[in-house]
């Protein structure tokens, strides 16, 4: 199956570009979009990272803003440019002419029934695709999503993961797309942080190569923050997970299909992930919600894109 990664990088947006393009999904092109940087700095992230990993997959830049909430940024988290705040080389690479929604419509039409997407930013640039062509959701077998919560705990509002609560309008349109939805909620990702223990099992030779060094030099601050934060030793890397999914699917240990939606409304609930596992809607099931995944698999698949 051919994939369109659709990010707005970010450090672990990072990861999981480095873990599909090294680790050999075919990769149709990355479209970003605004979320934990103005779209401006995740555009620039992803041809950095194009530079680095020598790819030659197209990069398109998609929405710069949310249907309507105001601009989130997650830059206290990811740096001021969005990726840790490092020196990089002058850019090479340059990005597609086209804009991303337009990418991934006429790319649904040249791979119709043979398309996955991996989306790990807000989901501005998908619900606008699918605004815009109305037919674009029977053309996409799969989409896989870091996004939402499973048990309402957010880390942006107090119900809204960052993902859902920078574009919930995006967020609605996409649940309510149907496209087959893998979900990976916010708590299964802050279960399973990914340690420096675990990239390093096998020996820390492997790690110095390029790839390798930039990642665990864009993630030092990372690294003490999550230590100084939570009281744990890793990285909390949410779209490594989901990439993960996809490259490894026998990361997943628990998983459940619900129906699940978006609260665009509320002086609390904008944002939330609205779950029915009791059935009550009666509503057909429309998410594949991963509960748990294998977090050594998921250091170890980690550990191999870094040091191939
Ligand atoms: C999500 O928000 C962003 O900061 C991360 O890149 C991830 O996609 C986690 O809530
Ligand atoms: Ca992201």
């Amino acid at each position: 199956m051919k994939w369109i990664i659709d990010a707005d990088p970010g450090i672990d947006d990072a990861a999981a570009i480095i873990a599909c393009l090294r680790l050999g999904l075919d990769v149709l092109g990355i479209n970003v979009v605004h979320g934990n940087s103005p779209v401006e700095d995740t555009l620039r992230n992803a041809l950095r990272l194009k530079d680095l990993l020598q790819s030659e997959v197209p990069i398109y830049k998609g929405c710069g803003r949310a249907i309507l909430e105001p601009q989130l940024n997650a830059t206290e988290v990811h740096g001021k440019d969005g990726l840790g705040d490092v020196d990089w080389p002058s850019l090479v690479s340059e990005p597609e002419e086209k804009h991303a929604v337009d990418m991934l419509i006429e790319q649904s039409y040249i791979h119709s029934g043979n398309l996955g997407i991996l989306a790990v930013g807000p989901l501005t640039n998908i619900a606008l695709a699918l605004i815009k062509d109305e037919t674009l959701s029977e053309r996409v077998n799969e989409l896989v999503i870091m996004g939402g919560t499973s048990g309402a705990r957010g880390n942006t509002t107090i119900v809204g993961e960052f993902n859902f609560a920078a574009d919930p309008e995006a967020a609605a349109v996409v649940l309510q797309s149907g496209i087959p939805i893998t979900l990976v909620p916010w708590e299964t990702c802050y279960h399973n942080l990914v340690t420096l223990e675990q990239l390093e099992q096998g020996g820390k030779e492997p790690l110095r190569n390029l790839v390798g060094e930039k990642f665990l030099e864009i993630t030092a601050a990372l690294f003490e923050r999550t230590r100084h934060n939570l009281g744990y030793s890793g990285l909390l890397l949410c779209d490594l997970i989901a990439a993960a999914v996809i490259l490894d699917p026998e990361v997943v240990t628990e998983d459940l299909d619900v129906f699940a939606a978006v609260e665009t409304s509320g002086v609390y609930g904008r944002g939330l992930t609205a779950i029915d596992y009791a059935g009550v809607t009666g509503n057909e099931p429309n998410v594949r919600l991963i509960l748990q995944v294998d977090r050594e698999r998921l250091g170890a698949l980690l550990r191999r894109a870094l040091i191939v």
